[in-house]
C-alpha cells in the first residue's frame, strides 16, 4: 500500500492525476467533504476557533491537505485568529495545487515535509488516516497469516501471498470462519509521534471508520480495504496500481489508545453528522443558497457521510468541553 500510494513518480499520491473533485468528468476519482461543500470548513472552523482560544494558540497544522479546499475554508472563516497555517503533505503534486489555491494568503501558509520537534496549535486531518498504509491479516483454516504481495511466477501479475504470523487483530475474532482484516501500525505510530511533538494544543481527525468492536466484528470478514477511481469503488488493490487510491477504514479505538498512551486526552468521538450539527452547520445552511444547502445536507445525512464518517478530538492536557462533542458524544463506544 505504501509503495502503490507513495513511490516517487509512480505512486497514486506521487503522480499528477487529478484525484479530488466533484464529478468523474473532471478526471477526479473521489470527493471529500471540503470538496463537496464549503460549509464543511466553515462549521469545522467554529470548533477550531474554540480550540485555538482554549489552548491559547494561533497556529493550525493540516495533514494531507488535498486540493487545499479545507485550508481555504478554514483560513477564510478563522481570519486573524490564525497567525500561521502549516500544511504537511506527502504528495508533491497536491502541494503544487494547494499552493495555487492558497496563493492569496501569502506567507501565512507554509509547507513542511517533516514535523518539527516541537509544535503548538490545532491540528486537523480530513481523510488522511485512511490513506496511511495498513497491514493485512488473514485467518485461513483457523491459522493467522500476514497477507503480502508477490509476482506470480512466470508472469508480471501481482498476486497475494500469505505467510504464518504471530500478528493478531487487537480483539479476538469470534468463530472459526476464514477472516481478512487490517491492522494500522502506521496510523497509530503517526498519532504517537504527533503526541510527542505537540506541546500545547489539540487535534481533530475526520474519517470513515468504527470503534474496534465494530471494526473487527465477526461478520466483517473481508476487511475494509477499498480502491477509488473515477468515483467508482472496488476491492482489488493489485489491479491498476498507482492509478487509483487505496484506503482502509480507521480503527478509532486504536487511534484513541495510541493518543492516550502517548499522553494526549480524548476530547470526544462523534459521527460527522452530530459533530457538524454541534458546530452550527444548520445555521450556516439557513443562510446559504439552495444548491449549497443541498450539497451540505450530504455531510450530515446518515446514508451519505453523516454516520460512517466520524470525528475524534484529542488534546494536550486535561480534556475540556469541546463544542463539536457537546451532544451525541460516543467516546464510551471506543
Ligand atoms: C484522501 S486525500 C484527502 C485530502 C483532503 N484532506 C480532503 O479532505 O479533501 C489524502 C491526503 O493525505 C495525504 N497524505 C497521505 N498520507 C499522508 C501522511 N502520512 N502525511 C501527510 N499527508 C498524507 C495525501 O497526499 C492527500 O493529500
Amino acid at each position: 500500500m505504501a509503495q502503490a500510494l507513495y513511490t516517487p513518480g509512480l505512486g497514486y499520491y506521487a503522480n499528477d492525476l487529478r484525484k479530488l473533485g466533484l464529478m468523474p468528468g473532471s478526471g477526479s476519482d473521489f470527493v471529500t467533504a471540503p470538496e463537496l461543500s464549503p460549509l464543511f470548513g466553515r462549521a469545522l472552523a467554529a470548533q477550531l476557533a474554540q480550540a485555538l482560544e482554549h489552548t491559547q494558540t494561533d497556529e493550525v497544522w493540516e495533514f494531507g491537505a488535498g486540493s487545499g479546499a479545507l485550508a481555504l475554508q478554514l483560513l477564510e472563516a478563522l481570519g486573524d485568529k490564525v497567525r500561521r497555517y502549516t500544511i504537511v503533505d506527502l504528495s508533491g503534486a497536491l502541494r503544487a495545487r494547494q499552493q495555487q489555491t492558497l496563493e492569496k494568503f501569502g506567507e501565512r501558509v507554509r509547507w513542511v515535509s517533516e514535523l518539527p520537534a516541537h509544535m503548538q496549535g490545532v491540528v486537523v486531518g480530513n481523510e488522511v488516516l485512511d490513506a496511511m498504509p495498513v497491514q493485512l491479516l488473514a485467518r485461513l483454516d483457523g491459522v493467522w497469516h500476514e497477507r503480502g504481495v508477490a509476482l506470480e511466477p512466470g508472469s508480471q501479475r501481482l498476486v497475494w501471498q500469505d505467510r504464518p504470523t504471530s500478528l493478531r487483530p487487537p480483539v479476538e475474532i469470534e468463530g472459526r470462519h476464514d477472516y481478512v482484516s487490517e491492522i494500522h501500525p502506521q496510523a497509530e505510530a503517526y498519532i504517537r509521534t504527533l503526541a510527542g511533538r505537540l506541546q500545547r494544543g489539540a487535534a481533530f481527525f475526520i474519517d470513515y471508520g468504527f470503534p474496534e468492536a465494530e471494526y473487527y466484528h465477526p461478520q466483517r470478514h473481508m476487511g475494509t480495504v477499498m480502491c477509488h477511481r473515477a468515483h467508482q469503488a472496488d476491492t482489488d488493490p493489485l489491479a491498476d496500481v498507482g492509478l487509483k487510491d487505496i484506503t482502509a477504514h480507521v480503527n478509532f479505538t486504536g487511534i484513541a489508545l495510541a493518543a492516550q498512551e502517548a499522553g494526549l486526552g480524548v476530547l470526544g468521538y462523534a459521527t460527522q453528522g452530530r459533530f457538524l450539527l454541534n458546530c452550527g452547520l444548520p445555521q450556516l445552511m439557513e443562510q446559504a443558497e439552495l444548491p449549497v444547502r443541498t450539497q451540505a445536507h450530504k455531510l450530515i445525512m446518515e446514508h451519505e457521510m453523516g454516520e460512517l464518517f466520524k470525528v475524534i478530538g484529542l488534546t494536550v492536557g486535561e480534556p475540556w468541553l469541546a463544542l463539536g462533542f457537546s451532544a451525541g458524544d460516543r467516546t464510551h463506544t471506543l
